[in-house]
């Protein structure tokens, strides 16, 4: 185990297994129809890529980069858009795959933003889920496990931009967040 890790919640196997029923969920939800997958940099690359893998569909590719957390670990409450996506949505089956639902701020706000532009759908994929945090209402239409309210990392999740390439999910030491 990472040594700023104090334990291991969801091993990289575990997390496979779960990315490929949530693939077949997806497959047969979407059947015979083309989806444009929104992946949303940088948290989510290691579980979008894991993901589009195992899905059985005709699909596109597209990436976001949003920020609405800074470097610490308390959501600042609005979203900014660093990177947009590269093409129009209208009249696209879209999922947005994210890494983790916290407040929820971020996909709520995205949400609204991407209906704007008239896609045909518009579904969330997240690999994490922590409700317990909740503050406004949002759903995950797609979640891979809900995990307590500690600050998590690996399979993509940072820490100011470390960790992402740890293969499992872990709750980061409090100690290296509180110096
Ligand atoms: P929300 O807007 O509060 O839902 O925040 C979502 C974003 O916060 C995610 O995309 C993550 O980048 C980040 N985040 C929230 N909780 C954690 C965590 O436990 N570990 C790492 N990043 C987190
Ligand atoms: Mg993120």
């Amino acid at each position: 185990m990472h040594k700023d890790l104090c334990k291991i919640l969801i091993t990289g196997e575990e997390i496979s297994k779960r990315v490929k029923e949530i693939a077949a969920q997806i497959t047969k939800d979407y059947e015979g129809e083309e989806v444009l997958v929104v992946g949303i940099l940088r948290g989510a690359v290691v579980f979008y890529s894991e993901l589009v893998k195992e899905i059985d569909l005709d699909l596109r590719f597209d990436f976001m980069s949003v920020s609405s957390y800074g470097d610490g670990t308390v959501s600042s409450g609005e979203v900014k858009i660093i990177k947009d996506i590269s093409q129009p949505i209208a009249g696209l089956n879209v999922i947005i795959v994210e890494d983790i639902i916290d407040t929820g701020n971020t996909l709520k706000n995205l949400k609204k933003l991407l209906l704007t532009r008239n896609p045909k759908s518009l579904k969330i994929c997240s690999l994490l889920d922590k409700p317990s945090r909740r503050k406004v209402e949002l759903e995950g239409d797609y979640v891979g496990f809900v995990v307590p309210d500690e600050f998590v990392v690996g399979y993509g999740l940072d820490y100011q931009e470390k960790y992402r390439n740890i293969p499992d999910v872990g709750v980061l030491k409090p100690e290296i967040y509180q110096n």
